[in-house]
């Protein structure tokens, strides 16, 4: 039984304050969630005193785990001499002259405090450069708060229909225009993609693409999809838009690097802050030049009051060189280490399902099913309930992952916690199967 009565207590304080007693759909699950109270390397406390390995990293945006020294000692230092001013710091420049000459399609970069205001930014700079309203995304994908991209990300099997994939609000009182403006693509079919875009060739200002999309399954997504949806918005005079602010984490040049294939724009953000709260657009110079104040009011105006504060620049850019080009290696290493084994547990378990990502990222599915798309890995009934029981299981065997079993690792990790995790998930997959919660 996992102990949650601190936990049970602060919720209810919570809920006599904040909608829910919540201030992050995200980390939310019923009855109420567990609350943390400190993290230290890859292991995570609650308000018990329960320790685990944390298998989620803030969903994945501490590459470095809790509270790395290096991290905490840099900005210890930078608090001391303030933390945020009314005039730029060396922190911006350094952090930016890192990453533009990392990743070669970043000629530019701009930061922001989230990953929903760098995806903001490029359908912004995407818009202002072509003169076109109309913006494509992918169905079933997530990428933040913001109205236009929030588009049919959970659109429901009764609503898929024959044809192409039909727009649906998430948010209730999602205006009619915000709907009519976004194009939906499916994920992974490359004709039916590249039929679409062409149908809306004078209208459409940018497709936006996430390489390893998390709520479509964490499926990476087949090279020849995003070298078609490359040629196809060259072709239309549409920029190509990254959404890298989990998948950054796949590559010494983040995803696209991984792929091969350079995006006009990408947004980034969690692994680049350092812990911190981040965002970030980068691309082409000529496209950033939008953004650049020096001939008057800039083409796209963009403020920030927390914008490039020192502390997430400093943080940012230790963590990011910290992972110099081996730290990838060896990272992406344990990841390929752990979906082998979790693969080979659900064989022996004999258990249907299988484990998606790429990189240091995972997804547990409990399907055999072939996945490739938003459609083909929404989750059946049967595979919630075996879903929540393992991640369940797991949490009671020391390991923490999110709710719909998605997870990765970080650079303090080794093979032990790597093994560790496989035992506990072989023993949770027995667990659920002698519950006959397997799903077909
Ligand atoms: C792919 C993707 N894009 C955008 C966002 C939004 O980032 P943030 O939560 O920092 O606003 C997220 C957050 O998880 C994400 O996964």
């Amino acid at each position: 039984m996992i102990k949650r009565d601190r936990s049970k207590a602060l919720f209810e304080r919570a809920v006599k304050v904040m909608p829910g007693g919540n201030s992050r759909t995200t980390v939310w699950s019923a009855p109420f969630p567990l609350y943390a109270a400190r993290g230290a390397g890859c292991r995570i406390w609650d308000v018990e005193g329960v320790e685990r390995l944390d298998f989620l990293n803030n969903y994945t945006a501490l590459i470095h785990g809790h509270a790395h020294p290096a991290i905490t000692a840099a900005v210890a230092a930078q608090i001391a001499n303030g933390t945020c001013f009314p005039m730029p710091t060396e922190a911006e420049v350094a952090h930016a002259e890192l990453l533009c000459a990392r990743i070669p399609s970043f000629e530019r970069i701009r930061f922001a405090n989230t990953g929903s205001e760098a995806v903001m930014m490029a359908v912004k700079l995407a818009r202002a450069h072509t003169g076109r309203a109309k913006i494509a995304k992918t169905e079933g994908a997530y990428h933040g708060s913001y109205d236009p991209v929030e588009v049919s990300q959970d659109t429901p099997p009764a609503l898929w229909g024959n044809g192409d994939p039909p727009t649906t609000a998430y948010t209730k009182g999602t205006p009619k225009g915000i709907l009519d403006d976004t194009i939906v693509i499916p994920f992974n079919n490359a004709e039916q993609a590249e039929r679409i875009l062409r149908a809306h060739r004078h209208e459409l200002a940018c497709v936006l693409v996430d390489p390893v999309p998390n709520r479509t399954g964490m499926l990476p997504a087949d090279p020849a999809y995003l070298a078609t949806l490359r040629r196809v918005t060259q072709e239309l005079g549409a920029l190509l838009v990254f959404d890298e602010v989990i998948s950054f984490r796949i590559g010494y040049r983040g995803a696209q690097g991984a792929f091969g294939i350079e995006p006009d724009l990408t947004s980034v953000g969690k692994i680049m802050g350092g812990g911190f709260a981040v965002g970030a657009v980068a691309g082409k110079a000529e496209f950033m030049a939008l953004m650049d104040p020096r001939a008057g009011k800039p083409a796209v105006p963009h403020g920030g009051t927390f914008n490039a504060n020192p502390v997430t620049m400093i943080a940012g850019r230790i963590a990011m060189e910290m992972m110099d080009e081996a730290a990838f290696a060896r990272l992406n290493g344990l990841g390929d280490r752990l979906r082998r084994q979790a693969g080979e547990a659900f064989a022996v378990a004999g258990v249907p399902g299988q484990i998606c990502g790429a990189g240091s990222l995972f997804r547990l599915h409990m399907t055999a099913r072939r996945l490739f798309d938003y459609r083909s890995a929404i989750l059946t009934p049967a595979e919630s309930a075996a879903t929540k029981a393992v991640t369940e299981a797991m949490l009671e065997g020391g390991i923490l992952i999110s709710p719909q079993g998605m997870g990765c690792l970080s650079s303090v990790m080794g093979e032990a916690e790597v093994d560790r995790f496989t035992e506990v998930l072989l023993a949770a997959l027995r667990a659920v199967a002698a519950r006959g919660l397997a799903a077909e």
